[in-house]
C-alpha cells in the first residue's frame, strides 16, 4: 500500500525520476525547465509524494502561478501504477493543505484522465485558454473547499415572459 508525505530535497531524485517516466520525444530544455520547477516546489515545501516499498510513484506540485490562486499545477503518477487511486489521494492531499477556498488546477482539452480524475473529485470546469498548444485548450478547474463554494442562483419566482 502506498503512503502521502511531503516532500524533502532527499527525494528529489526519485521525483525527477517520475517526471522522466513520461512518453519518449519530449523536449529535453521542456523536461529541465520542469526538473527545476520541482527542484524548487519540494525546496518550498510545495510538493507531495506517494511511495510503495520506498519507491516514489507518484508526485503534486502546488502553487500559487495561477493569478495567485492555489494551483495543482503538477501531477505525475509512474506509468505502471496508474489506476490504482494515487492520482486521486495526491490531488485529495493537496487539497487538504490548500491555504484558502478554492484550488484551480488544469490540463489539456485532450487529457481524458485528468479531467476524469478531476470531475470525479468534484472538480468544475472554470473556463478555458486557447493558444497554448494549439488545437488542444488548456482546460481550467476549480474545486470550492470546505463551505465556502458559493450559493447556487435563485431559482426564478416567476416564469419569464
Ligand atoms: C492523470 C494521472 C495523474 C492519473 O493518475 P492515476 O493514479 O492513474 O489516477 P487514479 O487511479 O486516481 O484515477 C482516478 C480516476 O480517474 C479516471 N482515470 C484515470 N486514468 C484514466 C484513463 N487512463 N482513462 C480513463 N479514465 C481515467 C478514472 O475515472 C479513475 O477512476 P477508476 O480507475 O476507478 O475508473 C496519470 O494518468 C498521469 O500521471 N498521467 C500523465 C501526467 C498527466 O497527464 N498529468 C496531469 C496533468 S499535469
Amino acid at each position: 500500500m502506498f503512503a502521502v508525505a511531503t516532500a524533502t530535497d532527499q527525494d528529489r531524485d526519485g521525483v525527477w525520476a517520475v517526471e522522466r517516466d513520461g512518453p519518449g520525444g519530449q523536449d529535453e530544455s521542456e523536461i529541465l525547465g520542469r526538473l527545476v520547477l520541482i527542484a524548487d516546489a519540494i525546496a518550498d515545501g510545495r510538493c507531495l509524494l506517494a511511495t510503495e516499498d520506498e519507491a516514489i510513484i507518484g508526485f503534486a506540485i502546488h502553487d500559487r502561478s495561477l493569478f495567485g490562486q492555489p494551483f495543482l499545477s503538477l501531477l505525475r503518477v509512474r506509468a505502471s501504477d496508474r489506476r490504482r487511486g494515487i492520482g486521486t489521494e495526491l490531488v485529495q492531499a493537496v487539497m487538504a493543505v490548500t491555504a484558502g477556498d478554492r484550488l484551480f488546477s488544469s490540463t489539456n482539452a485532450s487529457n481524458h484522465p485528468m479531467r476524469m480524475l478531476l470531475g470525479r473529485l468534484g472538480f468544475t470546469a472554470s473556463g478555458f485558454i486557447e493558444n497554448l498548444d494549439p488545437g488542444d485548450p488548456e482546460m481550467i478547474y476549480i474545486i470550492w473547499l470546505g463551505a465556502s463554494a458559493p450559493a447556487p442562483l435563485p431559482a426564478p419566482m416567476e416564469a419569464p415572459d
